[in-house]
């Protein structure tokens, strides 16, 4: 089986370099824009509430140790800040298994919190997006409670169930994005349940009006509560096939991804039209949907004036080096072309319908950009402005994952044991399963464990970081003494200060928020390099990818002046190992 994957991954490096070499030649301009939405004009950042700011003690992250720390967001230019799941949940996923849409978990506050959390917030020019989880809840949420006590009640049709096949074993051989079978025996219906993810995040049946209709609900809730928006979880999952069918097994245990047999089922679109024309319209929010699986060619059908979402978070980039999402063993080697390309597919798809793009490096699932993308720690600071640089000039909303900002990498703890997230230890025993080693296995952990984007924020060189008083709930990374928030506000020459630069010159340079792209160097391998332009004014955006010095034509930025370097060299026509500047024209 290990062999079948080398295969497949293989075929699909072809496709990639086949799609993407035809794309690099392709460098026509996307349009500028003058009239933006706020949410398009704004840098979003994403929260993971259980590890930012500790107000109480307990070692977890909450509502109020956010608000504490809202000037921080202030200063990087956020206008956006997208919460992990807040509400009620027995924390089996770490809150994406949510018990109750209406209230907040005890362990990051209450009602009140949040309340005084939209405000404060609002105060500062910030506005907060729920995350809503729809395409599953908790088992204990008391709708599968209800829906899982008898065959025929109020809610009996709320969840997937089906039959067992005549030998009593589950319908099909889907297995879980988690691992393990896609379906859960239930003993009092005699049925079994079907959950994309773990056992105890039971998959919503959006057949069922009634449950469409209640998702609404919970939106317009938190609509009311004057939140500015929502990140759709997992959304690409909602609506099932008509006809549940055994897939060609695709490893040892027999089963087949189920990403494959049920992601963007035909019809999914009418779900979310439905869902856009009830909850949205008439408001000011925007959406962004979590849409693994929808390529950049299918982009134009779901943003724009007639998509669903007004963004969508698509998830060629962060799987370039990993063919096989199930699979952390095999990674493949990618170059700047394919890289590059991934962002002009999806800008050119989108901009195609007048729909919008969201930049994100790095999210709660992902591994750090600096390892991710980087290739390693070494030049830590130098790579990260680089990305931070690319992340805030490329067109479309930035998504800064908390700790981008100050320039973390990933964690490399020894054992699987010291890992927290259910799935990294899923992807580990699967790959023991698939006949790799311990050390293999732990290899891919090293590389794409999601704890890496989750360990707690550091603020400050006292104990835990200044994340909390108690025992955190997962430990600090131990280069806090260095790396922290108040030791690079200090020096000049760090992430943080790069991150705060470029978003000040987002809002001084305005071309880099509505000026159309252009690709101006789709051959080089080594440089990545663009112009946004607006009117009478031009920037040009050059990135060094390599750890070399590397030369380009100054023509490129003849007559402009540098507005930014992220070293202190500065010559024309080199850019050192990692840097990046950014030279702007203003034409008469
Ligand atoms: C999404 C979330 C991830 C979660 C999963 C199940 O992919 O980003 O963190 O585990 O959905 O809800």
């Amino acid at each position: 089986m290990k062999n079948k994957k080398y295969i497949l991954s293989v075929l699909l490096l072809i496709c990639v370099l086949f799609t993407s070499s035809c794309s690099i030649v392709v460098n026509e301009t996307v349009r500028n824009t003058s009239e933006l939405k706020w949410w398009q004009k704004t840098i979003a950042y994403e929260i993971y509430v259980r590890s930012f700011k500790d107000s109480d003690g307990d070692g977890i992250g909450d509502l109020n140790g956010i608000t504490s720390e809202l000037d921080h967001l202030k200063e990087l230019g956020v206008g956006a800040v997208w919460l992990t799941p807040c509400y009620v949940s027995p924390q089996a996923d770490n809150g994406y298994d949510i018990a109750d849409y209406y209230n907040i978990d005890p362990a990051y506050g209450t009602m009140e919190d949040m309340d005084r959390l939209i405000l404060e917030a609002r105060k500062r020019d910030i506005r907060i997006i729920m995350d809503l989880v729809f395409n599953h809840t908790s088992d204990e949420n008391e709708w599968f409670v209800q829906s899982r006590s008898s065959a025929d009640n109020d809610r009996s049709d709320w969840y997937i169930w089906a039959d067992p096949r005549e030998d009593g074993s589950a319908p099909t051989n889907w297995r879980s994005i988690f691992g393990g079978s896609a379906w859960e025996y239930d003993e009092n219906r005699g049925q079994y349940y079907l959950h994309t993810f773990l056992p105890q995040q039971p998959d919503l049946n959006w057949a069922n009006p009634e449950v469409r209709k209640e998702v609404g609900n919970v939106a317009k809730f938190w609509i009311d509560k004057g939140v500015g928006g929502f990140r759709m979880d997992a959304i690409t999952y909602i609506k099932k096939p008509a006809v549940f069918e055994d897939g060609t097994p695709d490893a040892e245990d027999g089963m087949v991804g189920i990403h494959s047999m049920t992601a963007n089922t035909d019809g999914i679109l009418d779900y979310l039209h439905e869902f856009k024309s009830s909850v949205q319209e008439g408001t000011d929010i925007f959406t962004v949907g979590e849409a693994n699986g929808v390529s950049a060619e299918d982009l134009d059908k779901w943003v724009g004036t007639d998509g669903v979402f007004d963004m969508v978070f698509e998830f060629g980039l962060v799987n370039i080096d990993l063919p096989d999402e199930s699979n952390w063993c095999e990674t493949r080697d990618w170059t700047l072309f394919e890289f590059r390309s991934f962002f002009q597919n999806s800008l050119r798809s989108s901009d195609k319908v007048g729909g919008w793009f969201p930049v994100f490096l790095e999210n709660h699932d992902q591994p750090r950009s600096i390892n991710h993308f980087m290739n390693g720690e070494d030049d830590r600071t130098a790579k990260a402005g680089a990305l931070a640089t690319l992340l805030l000039t490329m067109r479309g909303t930035p998504f800064i994952m908390q700790g981008e900002e100050l320039g973390y990498v990933n964690v490399d703890w020894a054992s699987i044991d010291d890992y927290n997230d259910i799935s990294t230890k899923n992807h580990y025993e699967f790959a023991l399963g698939e006949g790799y080693s311990e050390e293999e296995a732990m290899e891919g952990v090293h590389h794409f464990a999601r704890d890496s984007a989750r360990t707690p924020m550091q603020w400050d060189d006292t104990k835990n970081a200044g994340f909390t008083e108690g025992t955190p709930w997962l430990p600090v990374y131990p280069d806090y003494k260095e790396f922290n928030c108040t030791a690079e506000k200090e020096d000049p020459d760090s992430v943080l200060n790069c991150y705060i630069t470029l978003s000040r010159l987002r809002s001084e340079h305005t071309e880099l928020i509505d000026g159309a792209y252009k690709d101006i160097m789709p051959k080089n391998n080594s440089i990545f390099a663009y112009t946004r332009t607006n009117g009478n004014r031009q920037a040009t955006v050059l990135i060094n990818f390599t750890s070399e010095k590397v030369t380009y034509d100054t023509e490129l930025i003849k007559d402009a002046a540098c507005i930014f370097s992220s070293s202190s060299e500065e010559h024309e026509g080199i850019l050192s190992p990692y840097e990046a500047v950014i030279y702007e024209n203003v034409y008469q």
